[in-house]
């Protein structure tokens, strides 16, 4: 399996960086293989609805010249999209943001005359998040945000690990944290 793994966080060595350690050892194990793209390090500018991409249904077609075109052909050569971020505000970090608006356009060709494919249509998407709040009140509302995604751009979500940050003076990680990433990982591979 091909995973194309979003890493969200702006923090290297932050609590979302450990947490996808685990995860990303146990795609080893089960010998899968990976993309790591850390999205502060691209330039991804913001969606602004021109619907260029709209015009021609075998591309991205978007009128930026940035770091998003090489995004979409690394999703497109993966099984299974992880979204990996922090929770800012109750959704995701600036940079995945403006992707999300960028693939919900370029890689979902509805928005023009006609309606047309969704070029990632069949393929699956994971979430790994680290908030403040308990999961439940903290990746919440970006996990029902990004199920109403996949529905909508005829992707199969597959499921959030969310693991709570208890706050500075507290180390992150702990073994229950780890094995349940490592768990996330076998249940994702189990579902393929
Ligand atoms: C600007 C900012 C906004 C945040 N907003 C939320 C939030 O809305 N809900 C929440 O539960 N935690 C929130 N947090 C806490 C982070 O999600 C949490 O500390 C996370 O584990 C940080 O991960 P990182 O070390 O990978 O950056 C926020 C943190 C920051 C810096």
């Amino acid at each position: 399996m091909k995973y194309c793994i979003l890493m969200g966080s702006p923090r290297e060595t932050g609590n979302t960086a450990s947490l996808l350690k685990p995860f990303i050892e146990e795609l080893g194990a089960c010998g899968s293989e990976y993309d790591l793209i850390s999205l502060y390090n691209k330039n991804i500018s913001p969606c602004i609805a021109c619907r260029v991409c709209q015009a021609d249904w075998t591309k991205f077609g978007c009128r930026f010249v940035d770091d998003a075109q090489e995004i979409f052909d690394k999703i497109l050569e993966s099984d299974i999209v992880v979204l990996a971020t922090p929770i800012y505000s109750w959704y995701c970090t600036p940079p995945m943001k403006s992707l999300l608006d960028r693939l919900v356009y370029g890689m979902n060709k509805f928005y023009g005359d006609e309606k047309g494919p969704s070029l990632w249509a069949g393929r699956k998407l994971a979430l790994v998040t680290t908030c403040g709040y308990r999961p439940e009140k903290g990746s919440d509302l970006f996990e029902a945000g990004m199920e109403r995604y996949c529905k909508h751009s005829q992707l199969i979500y597959a499921g959030m690990l969310a693991e709570r940050d208890q706050g500075y003076g507290h180390s992150f990680m702990n073994k229950e944290k780890e094995k349940r990433a490592r768990q996330f990982v076998r249940k994702l591979e189990n579902n393929m």
